[in-house]
């Protein structure tokens, strides 16, 4: 058969998913050390992470709970800590297995969130902080439609990002030579997504920058939505 070539294994992931497994890969270990007290000295998202767990362990008493990019894992733990049922899911092999290592007490696993590891309607919430931020806007009602996929009716999603309309481009991250998109998402707009994949909103927080680190020097949001039920 002319022009078949049967070992070639085509490459159907988008390119932000390869460039975010990359640049996440290469610096897990530096980002890890950069952000392991990031929690530490943010009480306003301790604040938030603690309301919003209490919110879904009301209402569900089977709190099953996927942090869709997780990275090192803090945040994840920091769930479990508040009495959610959680697991972690990211892209980078590199940060699940620093995850693991942290934290042996919470499940992490290599996944994609578009495509989420969970029967349909299963899970009481559903976590991308500061994850969302590296999915291009075409691709992101896709992500959404597969948030509202896993959740129960009355499940909850939060989503934390840098408030903004640019997208910061790095080329370079902790001496290493790697790129990456960082979209800054319009608070209104992210609330429109949520809406349009069904999903209604919960609350909508918009805090001013902070000088404590760099990655706090911009606005910071936080959306939360449910899907009715
Ligand atoms: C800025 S870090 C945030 C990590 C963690 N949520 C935290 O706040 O410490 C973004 C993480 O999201 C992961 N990520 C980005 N896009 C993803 C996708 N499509 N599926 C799974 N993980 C993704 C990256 O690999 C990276 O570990």
């Amino acid at each position: 058969m002319s022009g078949v070539r049967p070992n070639l294994r085509l490459v159907t992931e988008p390119a932000h998913v390869i460039a975010t497994r990359t640049f996440y890969d290469a610096i897990a270990e530096d980002y890890a050390e950069l952000f392991r007290t990031e929690l530490d000295d943010a009480p306003l998202d301790r604040a938030l992470l603690t309301g919003f767990a209490e919110t879904v362990r009301r209402e569900h008493a089977d709190p099953s709970t996927v942090e869709a990019g997780c990275g090192p894992g803090v945040v994840t733990d920091q769930l479990r800590r508040l009495g959610l049922q959680v697991r972690g899911i990211d892209l980078s092999p590199a940060m699940v297995a620093l995850a693991r290592r942290t934290f042996p007490q919470v499940g992490f696993a290599v996944g994609e969130m578009g495509r989420l590891d969970a029967a349909d309607a299963t899970l009481a919430a559903v976590v991308a902080w500061y994850s969302l931020i590296h999915v291009p806007e075409g691709d992101r009602p896709a992500v959404l439609a597969e948030f509202r996929r896993v959740l129960r009716p009355g499940g909850y999603l939060l989503l934390g990002f840098q408030a903004g309309t640019d997208t910061l481009r790095l080329d370079e991250a902790f001496g290493q030579q790697v790129s990456l998109d960082f979209h800054r998402l319009d608070p209104d707009a992210v609330v429109a997504m949520t809406e349009g994949a069904g999903l209604e909103l919960v609350a909508r927080l918009v805090r001013a920058p902070e000088r404590r680190s760099s990655a706090a020097a911009v606005p910071q949001a936080a959306v939360i939505a449910r899907r009715p039920g």
